[in-house]
């Protein structure tokens, strides 16, 4: 006999004589009720046993976390809080759980002590929510991209360059740490190395990524992605998942169109798709906004954030109007952050988009034309000269979501850009190579895909929203 799902005997509204059900025990109360989870749902099943007609040693061993297989009727329940629920005619315990060793108790737990019990945090409800989010996210993304006629692209995890240009990267290398062979002038040979020259863990996929939409059009690619950045905060992580769609023949305009659709659609998915666990997730944040003071609480509970989002245009304001709106603003008196930047050309702190998303236009916001200066080489250079074609998507309570731009095509002005940042052309020859045959205006983003299931699922920390956080200093699992 074939088991059921949780999810499928909870859909059920018939009684059935005979079903079969395999999970891990929630709970286990008076000798008479176990709370039976498998992942498939948020919610239990309600096993109900006889306890007079089991062996009291096979009923000792019900604890919570064992995993234990269940046949029974699916029957009517007459308790609160379930429609149906299953009287056991036989259990079977598979696998033993110690009833006071085994760390997640039926208590709350703090996400500090869950972290590091990451390989067993899944069985609650919080993070089981989460990760079938994060799932369904997933498949949200690459079937839009499917769905608008895009390929999926898998592009190297092990790169000879550095496409952000921010010198962040993870080295790869077979050298013997310790004593790696050297040239003359005491610097690492890496002729010596498998690879013959330096590699890294790629940060991004996207100069690949340009050059399949130069021959395929629409391409994306869905992978994993490494910096090497100290950055310790809650929306950084060292390994983490970006979503880099790269298109042939599109402008700027075109990308930020582009983007909006996308994020709206993928959203949408999950509202449509994923309501008990949204629900879930809000009604925990509503509790935890209890303790804090009413200042600091979320103007809008999770789902209609959610809904906000995808109902409405997203703000697009160029960098210098920004700059012009931090400007006006005045100073946040009370966290003694000064909000106004002085001069143009600076690069903007997270307080200052946090400004502009949560206080000025209280809506996710598409800022562009960048000065050029503090981004990458490969973006496509302005008219004035002194800006470039990128965009970045903030979002409320995120911060950026979003990176993109419209690339340089012209070789020349690539070229002396690239020389201007001490960017070997010999390095990049395949990438200009682009540019010297059949070069045409492109444009692509990156999603950092954890920072969009932070939005999702309304959580704080981004180490909360991969399964096994790589931040400095931790790589437990
Ligand atoms: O802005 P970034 O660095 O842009 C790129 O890598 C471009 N090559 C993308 C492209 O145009 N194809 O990164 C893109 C996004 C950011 O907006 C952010 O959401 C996320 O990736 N991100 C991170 N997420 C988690 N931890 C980090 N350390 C991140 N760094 C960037
Ligand atoms: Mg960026």
């Amino acid at each position: 006999m074939t088991s059921n799902t949780v999810a499928e005997l909870l859909a059920q509204k018939t009684k059935t004589e005979k079903v079969s059900v395999k999970g891990w025990v929630r709970t286990f109360r008076a000798n008479r009720f176990i709370a039976l989870n498998d992942g498939s749902t948020l919610n239990n099943i309600q096993c109900v046993v006889d306890f007079e007609n089991f062996n009291e040693n096979l009923l000792k061993r019900i604890t919570t976390g064992a995993a234990i297989h269940v046949l029974g009727e699916l029957v009517e329940s007459q308790g609160k809080g379930q429609s149906v629920e299953i009287q056991v005619k036989e259990l079977e315990v598979l696998g033993d759980s110690h009833p006071v060793d085994y760390p997640i108790q039926p208590k709350k737990h703090s996400f500090e002590f869950l972290r590091k019990n990451a390989h067993l945090r899944t069985r609650t409800n919080t993070f089981s929510a989460v990760m079938r989010l994060r799932s369904s996210l997933s498949f949200a993304i690459h079937k839009y991209f499917t769905e608008n006629g895009f390929y999926n692209m898998h592009t190297p995890i092990i790169t000879g360059s550095d496409a952000e240009g921010a010198g962040e990267m993870f080295r790869v290398s077979t050298l013997d740490a310790k004593h790696p062979p050297l040239n003359e002038d005491g610097s690492i040979n890496y002729k010596e190395d498998f690879f013959g020259k330096e590699t890294n863990l790629t940060v991004s996929g996207q100069l690949e990524a340009e050059t399949y939409a130069m021959s395929l059009g629409k391409v994306y690619t869905f992978g994993p992605t490494f910096r090497a950045e100290n950055s310790n905060t809650s929306r950084h992580l060292a390994e983490f998942w970006m979503i880099e769609p790269e298109v042939a023949f599109m402008d700027l305009d075109g990308n930020m169109d582009l983007a909006e659709d996308f994020l709206k659609d993928v959203l949408n998915y999950i509202l449509e798709h994923n309501a008990d666990d949204l629900e879930f997730l809000e009604k925990r944040l509503i509790d935890e906004e209890k303790s804090k003071p009413q200042t600091e609480r979320s103007p809008m509970p999770l789902i209609e954030k959610i809904k906000f989002v995808v109902d409405n245009n997203f703000k697009r304001v160029s960098y210098t109007e920004a700059i012009d709106i931090l400007r006006n603003s005045k100073p946040n008196k009370k966290k003694k952050f000064n909000y106004l930047i002085s001069e143009w050309g600076a690069d903007l702190q997270s307080e200052h988009e946090r400004y502009l998303v949560e206080k000025h236009f209280k809506c996710p916001v598409i800022l562009f034309d960048y000065p050029a200066d503090i981004k990458a080489f490969y973006m496509r250079l302005n008219e004035d000269g002194k800006t470039v074609r990128a965009m970045d998507i903030l979002f409320p309570g995120i911060g950026e979501m979003v990176g993109g731009s419209q690339r340089e095509e012209r070789l020349e002005v690539l070229k002396e850009k690239m020389k201007a940042l001490d960017i070997p052309e010999e390095e990049l020859w395949w990438y200009l190579d682009l540019r010297k045959y059949g070069t045409a205006v492109h444009s692509g983003f990156g999603l950092g895909f954890e920072r969009l299931v932070m939005f999702a699922t309304g959580m704080g920390n981004i180490r909360d929203v991969i399964p096994y956080p790589r931040t400095p200093q931790n790589a437990e699992f």
